[in-house]
């Protein structure tokens, strides 16, 4: 047990706590931009291609020293410093939480326990990038010779969600003559619908699991060889030309029939939600080809030096990260609501919530005492303008605070017709009102002085006040993309390392996986599951019961 102050001990969270009960009601946005319109301008962190803008939130120059001094506290920097040093910071599975080293340049010395792992991250980058070309170029064809025209990556949680969201997120910039599918649910459905319509001959495979011991991929892997082999007559030598592996367990692999030589290999200091730029990238690097890659590569590295580098309150991580601390521990927020305002971002929110509640969805601190504050928030969200036609409304006049990243682009992506083209202002129109509303919202006197009768001011009323960070670039390109990844695996890390809690374990979700295997036998058999619960056990019954039907 270490001895240094309990989080909500430390005089600095005390004086965050003052400061947020001398500032209640929240400070009123209009007064802040009344007394200081220069936040406009000042209230903004530039990094890379982006421009981050968090005027809006509920903040002084005195909440952020103080929230920067609460960082300085809770060593937010040094545990920095130790994760790109390669030091074991997960220490509830005793290992390095090295992302950031999968795109270090070549000439990087990076050391884990000793050996420098850069010659082995752009190792198996240039062997991906010599198989991508292949299968881009047809040079490498299916087992009756055809060329690959189609590529299915089965995989689930951090083996699915990045490269399902990056590949819809760079479409314009993918092979539109290749078909890419993502099969992560058990449910067959999820592989039926994936296959149905493909051609085994022209069908390529891509197992992507880091343990190669995950249930729901080595089901639905075994099914796409059944449905291979049948298709293709049974030959098993079909398999080698159809299947490669994404995993760091190279005996799982060769257990389950796939060429080690096929294997694309990462390590387990890469954890699954932060593997998307490993190996496990192989599916989209395939879509957009190995130059967009490395460029989506160099993007998140803008962001990892930035983090490294750049002070507070410059630093849009560390700021980011700090906002949300201040919304969830001292103003009671709950959620985050994340909102792309591009269609190729439908899938961006989804990733996040595996990157942000899967690293901080945490009760227990680092040396394994329950938390007195709380962690990480629920993070939700679609792309805008969807969204205002179905939950905004409780966003600008609900009852709950509810903080909200805005995420927009200058400029629509080149193939679309000029005419969808200028649809982008409208787009964009509707991104900087809802900020705007929400921030400042509509007085009962500004609605009076539009005749509105009386006993329907209160309900044509918008409180405002509600918070928004606004991230905006000229265009959504690979390296932008990495950039905005990089951006929130370090907000999620400032977040963990001021909550003390380990951002890179995830038990939480290992007893439903046990259970999950001890019912099992009483569904498909009816055997009996021995100490199974009054309410579950009625539950199975009528399943079965239903089943039989
Ligand atoms: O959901 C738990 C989890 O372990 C995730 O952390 C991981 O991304 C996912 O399962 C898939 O694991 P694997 O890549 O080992 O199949």
């Amino acid at each position: 047990m270490s001895d240094t102050p309990k989080l909500n001990q430390r005089p600095e969270w005390t004086a965050l706590a003052d400061h947020a009960k001398g500032t209640l009601p929240h400070p009123d946005l209009r007064e802040l931009f009344a007394q200081d319109p220069g936040r406009a301008e000042r209230y903004v962190v530039r990094v890379g291609d982006l421009r981050i803008d968090y005027s809006k939130h509920l903040v002084t120059d005195e909440t952020l020293a103080l929230l920067q001094e609460l960082a300085a506290a809770t060593g937010v920097s040094g545990l920095r410093d130790a994760m790109f040093r390669g030091e074991r910071i997960n220490i509830t599975e005793d290992r390095a939480v090295l992302h950031t080293a999968l795109r270090a340049p070549r000439d990087a010395v990076i050391e884990v326990d000793g050996e420098n792992v850069v010659p082995k991250v752009h190792a198996v980058l240039d062997k991906m990038a010599g198989f991508a070309d292949r299968v881009r170029s047809g040079e490498w064809t299916g087992h009756t010779g055809r060329r690959i025209r189609n590529v299915v990556n089965i995989g689930i949680g951090g083996s699915d969600l990045g490269p399902a969201m990056a590949y819809e997120a760079l479409r314009a910039f993918t092979d539109r003559s290749l078909t890419l599918r993502f099969v992560s649910n058990v449910d067959g459905a999820d592989l039926h619908e994936a296959v149905r319509d493909l051609d085994p001959a022209e069908t390529l495979f891509i197992i992507a699991s880091k343990t190669f011991t995950t249930i729901e991929t080595i089901t639905n892997a075994t099914s796409a060889r059944s449905w291979l082999l049948d298709g293709l007559g049974g030959d098993e030598k079909a398999v080698a030309k159809h299947f490669v592996a994404l995993s760091t367990n190279a005996e799982k692999v060769a257990d389950f029939g796939i060429d080690t030589a096929n294997m694309f290999e990462f390590w387990d200091w890469v954890g699954g939600r932060y593997s998307f730029d490993s190996a496990i990238g192989l599916s989209l690097m395939i879509a957009i080809g190995p130059d967009r890659f490395r460029e989506m590569l160099d993007g998140f590295r803008i962001v990892d030096e930035h983090f490294r580098n750049a002070e507070a309150p410059a630093n849009a991580p560390l700021l980011l990260g700090l906002l949300g601390v201040w919304y969830g521990d001292f103003l009671g927020a709950q959620s985050h609501a994340v909102l792309p305002y591009s269609h190729y971002l439908s899938k961006f929110t989804a990733y996040l919530q595996q990157l942000d509640m899967e690293s901080n969805g945490k009760s227990v601190d680092r040396d394994g005492n329950p938390v007195q504050w709380q962690t990480g928030p629920v993070v939700w969200g679609t792309p805008g303008t969807n969204g205002q036609h179905a939950y905004y409304q409780l966003i600008h006049q609900g009852t709950k605070l509810i903080p909200a990243d805005f995420i927009g682009f200058a400029r629509p992506v080149d193939e679309l017709s000029e005419e969808l083209k200028a649809q982008h202002d409208l787009l964009m129109a509707n991104f900087f009102a809802q900020t705007q509303a929400l921030a400042f919202g509509k007085t009962p006197d500004e609605v009076r002085a539009e005749g509105v009768p009386e006993e329907l001011v209160p309900h044509k009323t918008f409180r405002g006040n509600h918070p928004t960070t606004t991230v905006l670039a000229a265009e959504l390109t690979p390296s932008v993309l990495g950039q905005l990844i990089a951006l929130y695996e370090h907000k999620v890390f400032v977040q963990g390392a001021i909550w003390n809690i380990d951002s890179f374990d995830q038990w939480g979700v290992e007893l439903g996986k046990v259970l999950a295997k001890r019912v099992e036998p009483a569904l498909t058999e009816g055997a009996d599951v021995p100490g199974l619960d009054p309410s579950t056990a009625a539950l199975v019954a009528a399943y079965r019961e239903l089943k039989e039907v």
